[in-house]
């Protein structure tokens, strides 16, 4: 039995989703000869879907769902390369794609109401940047797309519903990316030029903006990792330790370089907001009294969540990650700089770049240090880099976590690392469906909301320790495309029928619980 938890009256509860994951419409509001709007994650996905030849450097490589299913058929450019003999059809995975995902793109009024329905105040969505801007460039806007983001953002403002807008979630522009995407330090004014666009065209109605969604995950597409776009098997080379630093170098300035043209150009009239929006965890050491153990988990603390927060704070990248990186290249004797450090320029643009701290969270990890024969035989550099093994985590649940725990430590140590007084948001966290056709609904449902309950008592315990947290959002507002997973994992409170070509919307049994939180502020007394 416990106790009933109360919220601040202003706080900001909401759902979240993403343009790619839900809109559809793949080929829509797009006019003559501009017809492509495909981002990265599109052609990617569509890559392997229709393929069934893949390279990789060694057999080793090849993914676990392909083992045992391939053919040897040749070598190219240092790599191997197989055919999947008897490459699966799962309707819900491998050949799932997102050209028509949940049909949000056509039905702005249903999904409005749910909100409605739903009680949130406050929606985070994101705006489709190959939509706004066809060719990737701000030269030739896309007005019907422009529009239909106009009338989206009234008709939330007008159910009273504030909306928080990701400027960038997964869904680069292709012709952006066949210019090296991110890894090019071109991306960061064509990144800051569209944030212009949006400030201009949108600022007057939104004031709450993040720029990049889950850097980290988005430079791992760039290191090689298997089902993250780009990473290509083709190029029969990984840059792991290499591509994803390049990336987040840019996609930091990038952000830096929006936030100081809000701060310079509309924030005086618009008085609004801008931040990043990191993924975060938190990693137990294996064993809290083994020195190895604890480094660990400092070493993924910094890796996956410092790395984005300290260049905002104080224009460097953590202290520990630099001296990993400078050891690995001295082991593997490699002398290229990976981690390019900012210029005194940069470090300005940088250091406090942020209005607020928006981030999104899902689980805590636990840690353990890679053996020294390990890291020796090891050839990803980004894994010796990190060096840590991870013991448990979410996929395997016979290693307890404490998920909220962790939960707990990370907000509190991203509000003794940023600014005083920083507000903190948190744009996605949730629990996917148990996928078990053997288990109830209403196990599933429970699962569900024990876990939000547990996060939100931390939640609260948090906010009665001074930290300045204004908003929580679900992830997510409905069953969505979930990238690589296709429609496999759902997270929604409403479920969507993906085999009906109308996608109707159902609640799900943990709709009650969270329409009744959102409009009461105040988590119920738990009888159970
Ligand atoms: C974080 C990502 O931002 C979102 O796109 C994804 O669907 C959720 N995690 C759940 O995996």
């Amino acid at each position: 039995m416990t106790t009933a938890v109360d919220f601040p009256k202003d706080f900001l509860f909401g759902t979240s989703s993403s343009a790619y994951q839900i809109e559809g419409a793949v080929n829509e509001g797009v006019s003559g000869e501009r017809r492509f709007h495909l981002c990265v994650k599109d052609v990617f996905i569509k890559k392997q879907k229709y393929s069934d030849v893949f390279s990789v450097r060694s057999a080793k490589d090849i993914p676990k769902e392909y083992i045992n299913r391939v053919k040897l058929v040749g070598y190219s450019k240092g790599s191997i390369i197989f055919k999947v003999v008897d490459k699966i059809v799962d309707k819900l995975t491998s050949v799932a794609d997102a050209d028509i995902a949940c049909d949000s793109y056509h039905k702005t009024d249903v999904d409005v109401a749910l909100l409605k329905e739903l009680g949130v105040q406050v929606y985070r969505f994101s705006l489709s940047w190959s939509r706004i801007l066809p060719t990737g460039y701000d030269h030739e806007p896309n007005g019907e797309a422009i529009q239909h983001y106009q009338d989206f953002i009234d008709k939330l403002l007008a159910n009273n519903i504030q909306p928080l807008v990701t400027m960038y979630h997964c869904d680069l522009p292709q012709v952006l990316q066949e210019a090296g995407g991110w890894t090019n330090n071109f991306m960061i004014g064509c990144f800051s030029s569209y944030a212009r666009f949006l400030f201009k065209t949108f600022g007057d109605k939104v004031k709450l903006w993040t720029t990049i969604n889950e850097p980290r995950l988005v430079s791992e597409g760039y290191g090689g990792i298997y089902g993250l776009a780009p990473f290509d098997h083709d190029l029969g080379a990984t840059y792991s330790g290499i591509g994803d630093y390049l990336s987040i170098h840019n996609m930091l300035l990038a952000h830096a370089v929006a936030y100081r043209i809000y701060e310079k150009d509309f924030k005086p009239t618009q008085n609004g907001g801008v931040s990043i929006c990191p993924d975060t965890t938190w990693a137990f050491p294996n064993d809290g009294n083994n020195e190895n153990d604890k480094k660990a988990s400092e070493l993924v603390l910094q890796h996956y969540v410092g790395m984005f927060i300290e260049p905002l704070v104080t224009g460097e990248f953590p202290k520990i990650v630099l001296e990993s990186i400078k050891d690995t290249n001295e082991r593997k004797k490699f002398s290229t700089w990976r981690l390019v450090p900012f210029t005194d320029e940069e470090k300005k643009l940088l250091i406090g770049a942020y209005d607020f701290m928006a981030f999104n969270y899902y689980r805590a990890l636990r840690v353990t240090m890679m053996s020294e024969d390990k890291i020796k035989d090891e050839t990803d550099l980004k894994k010796i880099d990190q060096r840590i093994e991870i013991v448990g985590d979410y996929a395997d649940p016979s290693i307890p976590i404490d998920d909220y725990n962790g939960f707990y430590n990370i907000l509190t140590w991203l509000s003794k690392k940023c600014k005083k007084d920083t507000k903190f948001i948190i744009c996605e966290n949730g629990l996917k469906d148990i996928d078990n056709p053997l288990i109830t609904a209403e196990v599933k449902t429970k699962s569900k909301i024990e876990y939000h309950r547990g996060i939100l008592v931390e939640l609260s315990k948090a906010i009665k320790d001074g930290i300045n947290v204004f908003g929580y959002c679900v992830w997510s507002f409905m069953d969505s495309y979930e990238w690589i997973m296709g429609y496999k994992d759902k997270f929604g409170i409403y479920e969507v029928d993906f085999e009906n070509p109308d996608r109707p919307r159902t609640k799900k049994g943990c709709f009650n619980f969270f329409n009744k939180l959102f409009q009461d502020k105040k988590l119920p007394v738990d009888s159970t």
